[in-house]
């Protein structure tokens, strides 16, 4: 099998796939309480071309896909969509990150067409706090979607955002819901795709400074191994049931052993998180491009993969990132 390999000797074998721009939450770092303009229906692919671009994609060595958005969930018919892509037996991994507000009662049909695993953006274990971050009150819609999926044979990690000044004082508390919780919580850097760029804090909280707020309430902090092109560096608290990592997001110490690409719900085919894409996938299709067609597009188009974030953000045509991460799904 011809896989995709870019010049750096790095093999792209995961694709995270955003199916919609739309969202039915406004976090603070993600967009404007307006919102942001979303695109016309037609702007975005089909079913069908998404379908087709990740069947070719795992013809060349790509096995695992997340679906992303905006929020996932708020496309029409998405489930069919997981149902179909679970018939592709090149993907060894179908998994979702949403926000969780819309699926609390959908969990036995995700377990029922064998998707993998859920990662849950939850920011705040306060209700109040929480409808601060995201401008809409969904805590407990939230809560009950982790319940479920706590007890489903999904695996689940959760996402928490840190931000200066709003949630820093609940990363131990995080920490605590994994005494008993078999969970994975991650506490990822803020980075600026809000759809302004980066917002002015009093104190910044990176890798670092995050580590150290729960290095000093815990002494018994565990490496937990992780596989290689992990965006976190995962630890354990000795005796706790679940694990914790942290994602170096905005630092970007993780892009050495990346293996993704991204493709947006317009259909831009993404190198890196922090490029401002490199290739129109859907002009290209459109235009009755062919499976071959397809494959050689992608293998040419790796080669150029950035060597890290910091280079591909240089080499943006559009100046430093901004635009919201609701068009990029993370
Ligand atoms: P796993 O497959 O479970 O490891 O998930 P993931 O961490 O790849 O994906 P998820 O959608 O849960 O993203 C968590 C955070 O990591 C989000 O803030 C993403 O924007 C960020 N992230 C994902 N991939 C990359 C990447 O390649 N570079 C950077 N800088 N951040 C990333
Ligand atoms: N910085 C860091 N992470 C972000 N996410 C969304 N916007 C940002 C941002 N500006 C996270 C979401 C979700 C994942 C797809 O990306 O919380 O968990
Ligand atoms: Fe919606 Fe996710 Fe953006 Fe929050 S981070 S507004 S949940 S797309």
């Amino acid at each position: 099998m011809t896989r995709l390999i870019d010049k750096y000797g790095r093999e792209i074998s995961y694709l995270r796939l955003a199916v919609t721009d739309r969202c039915n939450l406004r976090c603070q770092y993600c967009m404007p309480a307006k919102g942001i303009d979303i695109v016309n229906r037609k702007e975005l692919l089909s079913y069908k071309e998404m379908y087709r671009v990740t069947r070719v994609l795992s013809e060349l060595g790509v096995d695992k896909i997340r679906l992303t958005g905006g929020e996932p969930f708020v496309r029409k018919d998405f489930v069919n969509f997981l149902e179909s892509l679970s018939f592709n037996k090149n993907l060894k991994e179908i998994n979702i990150t949403t926000n969780g507000a819309l699926i609390a009662n959908h969990i036995p049909l995700l377990e029922r067409i064998k998707i993998n695993a859920v990662n849950l953006s939850i920011d705040s274990l306060d209700r109040k706090r929480f409808f601060e971050i995201t401008r809409r009150d969904v805590f407990p819609e939230v809560w009950e979607t982790y319940q479920q999926l706590l007890h489903s044979n999904l695996r689940l990690k959760l996402n928490v955002v840190i931000q200066s000044g709003v949630n820093t004082k609940e990363i131990n508390d995080f920490i605590e819901l994994t005494k008993n919780d078999k969970v994975s919580v991650r506490f990822i850097e803020e980075m600026p795709f809000n759809g302004k760029g980066i917002r002015q804090v009093k104190e910044v909280w990176d890798y670092n400074k995050i580590l150290k707020e729960i290095t000093q309430k815990y002494d018994k902090i565990i490496p937990v191994q992780a596989s290689k092109s992990s965006t976190s560096k995962n630890f354990r608290i000795e005796g706790y049931q679940g694990t914790f990592g942290i994602i170096p997001a905005f630092t970007r110490s993780i892009c050495t052993d990346c293996n993704r690409i991204r493709i947006t719900a317009t259909g831009l085919f993404k190198n890196c998180l922090f490029d401002d894409g490199v290739f129109n996938l859907k002009n290209f299709i459109r235009k009755g491009a062919s499976d071959n067609d397809l494959k050689a597009l992608f293998i040419a188009t790796v080669q150029q993969k950035p060597l890290n974030g910091f280079i591909a953000e240089a080499n943006r045509k559009k100046g430093k990132v901004s635009e919201s991460m609701s068009t990029i799904g993370g």
